[in-house]
């Protein structure tokens, strides 16, 4: 997979060099370009934002600035900075590597009618987007080339987006109900947790079965040795060795978590007689 991300604080992506990316770069299976886009601006201060039409207050990212910066990158022809994995000695084979277990990568790309699936896509984080979710991650972690636009201050100016639609397809996404100061954070965060489902970067696609949100629930509790620690035991099921118990146990965790903290996710699960009963035990009627 490509990643090119283009900001005005290039430094600000450094952490994907690191951990799992840094493996995935190492591993050959991931590279990524950061581009400063005041390299496209045009005026001698290099100024790459102007006062918002209709008044308010902030400053809106201009368009002759990002129009050029996207179709080179596009193109493939915009000074980078590739970044180089921080930790080459500890790309080690994973597990799966080691047994031989097949990597599959998820089916299913995020490509919309009418649009033509060879462009690459184009994420424009912003807290105005479509929340961001693990099914667009796994649909991502499908794709060939990733480019992100960083937006500041009050955004980009729209027609940039509109317009970029002739060489991408486009995003306009979310990660939570808050507002940072820019698109940097999302793109690390977007970032990983694509590429850790990319195949091969995590193991295998049977290494995430059981992260949250794979089934629609959140993940219960886990546990490691030693058995008893100041005094708290782990469950005794989970040493039982009845892997049927074990699995109802799992289950159940992740069913009383999702009620307890989570409950508009229970809508969309899919819902057994003993998953209702347990459900039911707890008080919830749904
Ligand atoms: N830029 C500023 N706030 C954001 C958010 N919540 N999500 C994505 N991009 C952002």
């Amino acid at each position: 997979m490509r990643l090119d991300v283009v900001t005005i604080f290039p430094e600000y992506l450094d952490p994907l060099r690191h951990a799992l990316l840094g493996k995935a770069i190492e591993q050959g299976r991931l590279s990524v370009g950061v581009h400063d886009l005041r390299g496209w601006a045009t005026d001698v201060h290099k100024s790459v934002d102007d006062s918002p039409f209709g008044g308010g207050p902030g400053m809106v990212m201009k368009p002759e600035v990002w129009g050029p910066a996207l179709d080179d990158v596009a193109a493939g022809t915009a000074a980078a900075t590739e970044l180089e994995s921080s930790l080459p000695h500890l790309a080690r084979p994973t597990h799966d590597d080691v047994e031989g277990v097949e990597a599959t990568p998820y089916e299913g790309r995020d490509v919309r009618e009418g649009e033509d699936p060879s462009l690459p896509l184009l994420i424009v984080p912003t807290p105005a987007g479509k929340p961001f979710a693990q099914p667009d991650a796994r649909a991502w972690s499908r794709e060939e080339h990733i480019v992100f636009a960083c937006g500041r201050y009050e955004g980009i100016d729209q027609r940039v987006v509109d317009d970029a639609a002739h060489r991408y397809r486009v995003r306009e996404v979310s990660i939570g109900d808050y507002v940072l100061i820019g698109g940097e954070v999302a793109v690390l965060v977007i970032a990983e947790a694509v590429v850790r489902l990319i195949p091969g970067v995590l193991g295998n696609k049977r290494s995430h079965e059981e992260d949250s949100f794979s089934d629609g629930l959140l993940e219960g509790p886990s546990y490691t040795k030693p058995r008893e620690w100041r005094g708290l035991e782990v469950p005794e099921v989970l040493t039982s060795g009845n892997h049927a118990l074990v699995d109802r146990w799992h289950r159940d965790q992740a069913l009383k978590r999702t009620l307890e903290r989570r409950p508009e996710l229970l809508e969309g699960v899919a819902l057994d007689k003993k998953d209702r009963a347990y459900l039911k035990e707890l008080g919830f009627e749904g």
